[in-house]
Formats: C-alpha cells, sequence, structure tokens
C-alpha cells in the first residue's frame, strides 16, 4: 500500500488507516487479531484507537481496544512496524471528558500501559475543550513529546479556526503542533441544520484549511457504519438533505462505470481528492475488510470527480 507523509510529522502513513474501534467488544478476539493481520499483509501500518473504545458496549468499560492491540503487537512482535494512534478527551467511566493537564498525562499514562508499549507514535486530542484554557492543553501534549510518551499530536472533533490557534500558540511557546485532524468525514453531507454532536463534521472551511496548510485530514465514519449498502440500515436523518438523492445516485452511477462497489467509490473519491485525506476503514468481517482495501485499485477520472464533487 501506498504510504502518505502525514503533514508536518515524519510519520509515513499507510493510504488507508483501520479503525479498531470496537476490536475486543463488539468484534472478537480471534476476529479482531485476523483483520490486523490482513491489513497488515496488505501493507497497511497506520492503526486507531482511544482511551474509551468501546466502554458504550454492554458489558465492557473501555480501553478494551488497546489491550487487544497491546496483545496483538506482543503476540506478533511487529510494534516497530505500526503506527499507533490513540486519543484522549472524552469521557468514560471515572474520567471526565475535558482536556486539562491531569486527565492527558494521566490518560496517556494509561494508554501506554494498556498498549504495552514505551511511546504512543500519534495521540490525539479526541474532542475540544472549550473550558480548558487551549494553552494549558497544548503545555500538556508538548509535555508528553518531550518526554518521548508521544512522537506525534493530533486534533480531532476540531474547528478550523481552534486549529490554527492552537497552532500560533505552539509556534509562540515553540511546542509540539498538531500534525493532523481526525473528522467526521464521508461523501454524503450533513443537512443545513444537521448535526453530529459532539462529533464534528468536515466542512470546506476545513477542506481549505487542509489543502493550504499541508494539514491532512484523517476521515473516520467514512462508510457511515455500512448505511450506504446494508439492507438492514439507512442513512442518518442529518444526512438526507436537498442533495442526498443526487449524491446517492451519483455513488451508483460512478459504480457501475468503474466496476467498483458503492463503499469502494466512497473511499476512493476521499484518496482523489484535492485536500489530503486519510481514510480510515473499519470491518466486522473479512469480506468488508477485503471491499474496503479494493477501493486502492479504483481510478477516478479527472471527470468522474468533478460528477462526485459537482452532484447536488
Ligand atoms: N475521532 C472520533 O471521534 C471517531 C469517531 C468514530 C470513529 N472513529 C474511528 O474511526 C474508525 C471507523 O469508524 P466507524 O466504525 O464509524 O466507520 P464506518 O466506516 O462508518 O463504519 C464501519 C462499519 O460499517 C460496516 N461496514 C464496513 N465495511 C463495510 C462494507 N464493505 N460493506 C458493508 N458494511 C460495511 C460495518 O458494520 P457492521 O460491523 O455492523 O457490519 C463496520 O463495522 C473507528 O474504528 C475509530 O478508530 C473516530
Amino acid at each position: 500500500m501506498k504510504t502518505v507523509q502525514l503533514g508536518s510529522s515524519e510519520l509515513q502513513v499507510s493510504a488507508l488507516g483501520l479503525g479498531a474501534m470496537y476490536f475486543g467488544t463488539r468484534t472478537a478476539t480471534e476476529t479482531s487479531y485476523q483483520l490486523l493481520d490482513e491489513y497488515v499483509a496488505a501493507g497497511g501500518n497506520f492503526i486507531d484507537t482511544a482511551n474509551i473504545y468501546a466502554h458504550w458496549i454492554s458489558g465492557f468499560k473501555g480501553g478494551e481496544s488497546e489491550i487487544l492491540l497491546g496483545e496483538w503487537l506482543r503476540k506478533r512482535g511487529s510494534r516497530t512496524q505500526h503506527i499507533i494512534a490513540s486519543k484522549v478527551g472524552f469521557g468514560y467511566p471515572g474520567v471526565e471528558k475535558e482536556l486539562s493537564a491531569r486527565t492527558i498525562e494521566e490518560e496517556c499514562n494509561k494508554s501506554l500501559k494498556r498498549l504495552g508499549i514505551d511511546t504512543i507514535d500519534l495521540y490525539y486530542a479526541h474532542v475540544d475543550d472549550y473550558d480548558t484554557p487551549l494553552e494549558e492543553t497544548m503545555a500538556a501534549f508538548d509535555k508528553l513529546v518531550k518526554a518521548g510518551k508521544v512522537r506525534y499530536i493530533g486534533a480531532s472533533n476540531y474547528l478550523a479556526w481552534r486549529l490554527e490557534e492552537a497552532r500560533g500558540l505552539s509556534q509562540a511557546n515553540g511546542w509540539a503542533n498538531f500534525c493532523c485532524v481526525q473528522q467526521r468525514h464521508t461523501y454524503l453531507r450533513v443537512k443545513p441544520g444537521g448535526s453530529t454532536a459532539p462529533q464534528v463534521t468536515s466542512n470546506p472551511d476545513l477542506f481549505d484549511y487542509s489543502r493550504r496548510r499541508n494539514f491532512p485530514i484523517v476521515a473516520y465514519s467514512v462508510l457511515l457504519g455500512g448505511a450506504y449498502t446494508q439492507p438492514d440500515r439507512s442513512i442518518p436523518e442529518d444526512y438526507k438533505g436537498a442533495d442526498s438523492d443526487a449524491r446517492l445516485a451519483i455513488l451508483k452511477t460512478i459504480a457501475a462505470e468503474t466496476g467498483a462497489t458503492i463503499n469502494q467509490v466512497v473511499i476512493a473519491w476521499m484518496l482523489h481528492s484535492a485536500y489530503p485525506t486519510i481514510p480510515l476503514i473499519a470491518a466486522s468481517s473479512h469480506e468488508q475488510l477485503q471491499e474496503n482495501l479494493g477501493a486502492l485499485d479504483v481510478k477516478l477520472s479527472a471527470d468522474q470527480m468533478q460528477r462526485l464533487d459537482n452532484a447536488h
């Protein structure tokens, strides 16, 4: 799999990242290992988790995804071959939703222990915290980088103006700065007045920021949880806007033209976009993973990209 440099960092991440959110909870250990091994066999090296995954699944409390990844890394003896990303900021049992210096330091230590590694390659602020001074948050992340606990930092669920505010603070103080933003991003757009809160969805403002600052968007919920194609689920109401029918129709047309599936067209559209985008693929089966990896082979012409971009 092709790799790309992650913005201003020195990380060479594979074109598709792998979401490990449900590994160790909804997705059983054996299947999780199989999916991780298949992703690595395809050349993938960018694995995404968080301290809270997946506490909302009945019977679990969070940290299970990191623990599973830690055990998998030990069993495979392959730590140095992967770029491991984790996050802090959302609440889970016993931990507040916040980005105070104390929470950042404590949660990083817990994540390192669960993952069984010395350094997290990419550590995200999982969601913006307007109640903690951004200065405190950025100083705390910088402390982790200087201590060698974290190599690079990223933001998730941040608006473009806050990314720029963070950049200003980091520059003025000589601190580490965010090198990418992980945002909710799919082909369909949230309708005017729609919301995905507390998750922040990509928007034209972010696309412009990303392109001009070479600030990659790591895209999550790319396939809307399978809603594009799985008959037992439907497109979320917040995405059913004036343009959604036209956009769903063009997806079908381009899929027919290219011989790709609808899911593959969504992922390929991101890979061809004008702003640097690294889609996180997620799967609960071999078939889903292979289909999603297959998006790497889908070539979209300039004309097809234009029709996809402009459908409304
Ligand atoms: N930063 C954040 O706030 C944030 C938020 C959410 C997620 N994330 C990250 O992003 C990753 C992906 O998120 P997500 O799970 O929401 O992604 P998604 O791509 O929207 O949904 C993945 C789900 O879609 C279905 N699916 C996947 N491939 C399919 C295919 N080829 N055909 C049909 N259905 C398919 C599967 O559902 P079934 O298993 O039900 O079949 C799969 O579990 C997570 O693992 C996590 O690392 C980050």
